[in-house]
């Protein structure tokens, strides 16, 4: 599976024209990162560089076409979050926005964000919430009163789903959030913030219904 191609026109379509990027996701990052000023910010995971500009901040993607649009809008480069191509020491800031889950191994992940961020750095990062990403999960309705419930599905083990993106499918990881914070602690970041959200109910009329059920992380760590 590659972002290239179809999926790279996918997500161009999917983050253009669903308000929840902009209404729930958007504004996550920008709570983390308040108060983070000045020197160099590294954008992880930077797809079409839709944020590049906002943040003044340098972009690495996996995927050579979003790379391509990210380009025109900020400095990009192709590169595997796992392989910086960057110095030791060389960032004042990163993130990483839905890009968490789509890494095999949150290890490689913290280590070289960890690297490449100077000593007090910051790492934000915004991602789809555990229980939502676990195979098996997901919202049923309990047929004795009608109430929205939640399926755990596999949480507690490593494991991926694929999910369809148009033409193509995207991978989904899940680890569980304990697993999650210990990859983060292993690779030095000390946790400083940590906000979970529900999405606004008008975006999905099931989970409406249900709005302790949550939907994303975000995560603020200091090296
Ligand atoms: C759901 S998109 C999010 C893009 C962007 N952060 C945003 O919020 O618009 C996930 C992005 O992660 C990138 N990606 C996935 N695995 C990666 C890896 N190992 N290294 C770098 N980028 C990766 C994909 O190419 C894709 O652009």
């Amino acid at each position: 599976m590659t972002w290239d191609g179809p999926t790279a026109a996918w997500w161009q379509g999917e983050v253009e024209g669903d308000p929840a990027y902009r209404r729930d996701v958007d504004p996550l990052l920008a709570e983390l990162l308040d108060g983070v000023v000045g020197g160099l910010t590294l954008d992880l995971g930077c797809g079409d560089g839709r944020l590049l500009q906002q943040y003044g901040a340098v972009g690495v993607d996996v995927s050579r076409d979003l790379v391509r649009v990210a380009a025109v809008r900020g400095p990009a480069v192709v590169a595997d979050v796992g392989h910086l191509p960057l110095a030791a020491d060389a960032m004042t800031a990163a993130f990483a926005v839905l890009v968490l889950e789509h890494i095999a191994d949150p290890e490689p992940f913290f280590a070289e964000a960890a690297r490449v961020v100077a000593p007090g750095g910051t790492l934000a990062v915004v991602a789809n919430h555990p229980v939502f990403s676990a195979p098996g999960s997901g919202p049923f309705v309990d047929p004795g009163d009608g109430e929205v419930l939640w399926r755990w599905g596999e949480y507690f083990d490593r494991g991926f789903s694929n999910e369809p993106a148009g033409t193509s499918s995207v991978v989904f990881h899940h680890r569980s959030f304990g697993d999650l914070l210990t990859a983060a602690a292993d690779a030095g970041w000390r946790l400083e913030r940590l906000v979970e959200r529900a999405l606004d109910p008008a975006g999905d009329p099931l989970l409406a219904a249900q709005t302790q059920i949550p939907r994303l992380i975000g995560a603020k760590w200091r090296r």
